[in-house]
């Protein structure tokens, strides 16, 4: 045990620090204009977040977990009801598909990337699904391409939901411009972080975005008057829009330094023994680098040896959806033995862009000793 301060997870007070003059100025700004909701910043934000994904369109919503709700309800093609994603993302796709009214199904992951592969949802495909979701779990975008070739194929819409995955991209193009709709949170924690609740929908056509934005505002076609069935009011509002923009120039740089850390934690853990600790690799602008995730076959042992050296960890995410109780009647007939697997084996080390280089060497000593 040791006296100085442990490594913390997170610690969003050191971000929010480093930008508060910005954010003062944000918020005048926002005051100054009378406007709370879907007003100029918000506009603004939008236009922004879609160039730099490369996007036509981008929808500002008012949270992750809306986001997919909203995408989820406007792909959905007529007459099916069913969700193919995978179970080891945290079930916000679980209570999003619930909330939009369909029925969550589970395929396996991949057991290197923990995400679905085209491989995987191949393996769970049925006549009655009508939306595929994968999760850029971790921030890591695989071969999205294949998978939408594989969704179109079956006249499946594909979601993706890119809530840890913001900037992560391949040479076809960032995450959430595969697919029929792509979804973000900005959630304080994400790669990129609101001072609040806040998220986003990249539409695949205008008719999508059309849809998304009678949804996010009571399913209103013009005002009082709903077209739509299963709107909602799920707005991104003008100080978190304002708080966004300040942000999202930083992104790219806060992704690399994300990336550096890993690679940091990576080196230490070359040396150990796999199933006593291996880091998965988070390498390139594929990987938005969201959190450091290692695995270990010993992972209560670990962290209370990595606890002892004041280094703080988590679990992202340890039970499966359909182990959880709300989701239980959705459980699989079969076990899926990957996504078991994994939700019994990871493990979330400290990564946030301000960690300082002392705190990385700390956690790089604390891997390094581990027994
Ligand atoms: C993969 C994933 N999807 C969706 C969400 C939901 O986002 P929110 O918390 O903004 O509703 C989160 C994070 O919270 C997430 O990590």
């Amino acid at each position: 045990m040791t006296d100085t301060p442990g490594v913390p997870f997170n610690d969003l007070l050191r971000g929010m620090t480093r930008d508060r003059t910005a954010a003062l100025e944000a918020t005048a700004a926002v005051i100054d204009s009378g406007y709370a909701v879907l007003g100029s910043q918000h506009a603004a934000f939008e236009k922004e977040l879609a160039t730099y994904l490369g996007a036509a369109d981008a929808v500002g919503v008012a949270s992750g977990t809306d986001a997919l709700e909203l995408a989820i309800k406007a792909v959905m093609p007529e007459g099916k009801a069913v969700v193919l994603t995978a179970a080891n993302a945290g079930a916000y796709t679980s209570t999003a598909t619930t909330r939009a009214g369909f029925t969550p199904r589970y395929a396996d992951v991949d057991p290197r990337s923990l995400c679905l592969t085209a491989e995987t949802i191949r393996a769970a495909l049925t006549d009655d699904i009508g939306v595929v979701v994968v999760t850029h779990l971790y921030g890591f975008l695989g071969e999205l391409a294949e998978i939408r070739a594989l969704c179109d194929e079956r006249g499946i819409a594909l979601v993706e939901d890119c809530a840890q995955a913001i900037g992560a991209s391949r040479p076809e193009g960032f995450a959430s411009t595969f697919g029929h709709a792509g979804t973000f949170s900005f959630y304080p924690t994400k790669n990129l972080g609101a001072i609040g609740d806040g998220g986003a929908v990249v539409p695949g056509s205008p008719e999508i975005a059309e849809r998304l934005r009678q949804l996010r505002q009571y399913g209103w076609q013009g005002k009082y008057n709903a077209a739509l069935v299963g709107g909602t009011n799920s707005r991104l509002d003008e100080l978190q829009a304002a708080f966004l923009r300040i942000r999202l120039p930083m992104v790219d740089g806060f992704n690399q330094r994300r990336r550096d850390i890993i690679a940091r934690y990576s080196e230490a853990a070359a040396d150990l023994d796999p199933t006593l600790l291996a880091v998965l690799p988070a390498d390139g602008s594929s990987h938005a680098a969201h959190l450091a995730i290692a695995r270990s076959t010993r992972r209560d042992d670990v962290r209370a040896q990595l606890a002892a050296a004041g280094v703080s960890t988590d679990v992202h995410f340890p039970i499966p959806d359909y182990a959880q109780p709300a989701f239980a009647r959705f459980a699989p007939d079969e076990v899926l033995p990957d996504t078991t697997e994994a939700c019994a084996q990871i493990l979330s080390l400290p990564l946030f862009p301000e960690l300082r280089d002392d705190e990385v060497d700390r956690v790089v000593e604390a891997i390094r000793g581990l027994r």
